[in-house]
């Protein structure tokens, strides 16, 4: 399988600044790199429409309701990313668990609305409640899953985990899910991400994806 390097911009860019990002974003991809890039929903169509023509570069949300389409205002569901060409959503981020209160089982709705409407869930977990959450996914839904490791003392910290116990940590998720896809994320940078791509099926990216040219340096270091 390739090697995903995912985007998560998470709440910030304006639509100008998603333009330039764009515009800039000039990367000669190697046959096992696969980009994901997870714009705030405002700029999906844009995000879409550049990178139509972009061999290897994938869109995704970084959130999906727990409900399917109807009377829930606020909340996109799959049915509103029709067309698009979404082909993954990260669920259960840190940040939403802590801020949005997302519970396990809110998350684990999530899952099945992606994977019954064709979208890769990419599950964030901590090492603490792993198990717990991979419980509450259906158990045949549980291998169509990638999951993304993010220690929560790593992201945005610049306290990047230590690599012998990501390796640990990616075991115990094969484990848990099957033999699933497992990213790393939690202050990835071009500097340490070579390390995380010997023991992973790729990054998930923050900080460093916000500037195109950090971004793009973090791809060539592969
Ligand atoms: P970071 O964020 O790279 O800024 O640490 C990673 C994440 O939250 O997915």
């Amino acid at each position: 399988m390739s090697k995903l390097f995912v985007a998560n911009w998470k709440s910030n860019k304006t639509l100008e600044e998603v333009r330039q990002w764009m515009d800039d974003f000039k990367v000669e991809l190697n046959d096992d790199q696969e980009i994901v890039i997870a714009p705030p929903y405002p700029f999906l169509s844009l995000v879409a429409d550049k990178i139509k023509d972009l061999p290897g570069v994938s869109l995704a949300v970084q959130n999906l309701s727990s409900f399917p389409a109807g009377s829930y205002t606020g909340e996109v569901c799959v049915r509103n990313l029709e067309g698009l060409g979404v082909k993954y959503a990260i669920v259960g981020h840190s940040e939403r668990r802590r801020y949005l209160k997302e519970s396990h089982q809110d998350v684990a709705n999530k899952v099945s609305q992606a994977l019954n409407n064709g979208i890769t869930p990419i599950v964030c977990i901590d090492q603490d409640y792993m198990e717990d959450q991979a419980q509450l996914i259906e158990s045949d839904l549980l291998s169509q899953c990638v999951v993304a490791y993010e220690p929560l003392v790593a992201i945005g910290t610049g306290e990047n985990a230590p690599v012998k116990e990501v390796a640990k940590v990616v075991k115990e998720i094969k484990e848990v899910f099957g033999e699933v896809p497992v990213l790393y994320g939690g202050s990835v940078s071009p500097d340490n991400v070579i390390l995380y791509l010997e023991i992973t099926d790729g990054v998930l990216v923050g900080g460093a994806s916000l500037d195109v040219g950090v971004f793009a340096e973090l791809i060539k270091s592969n």
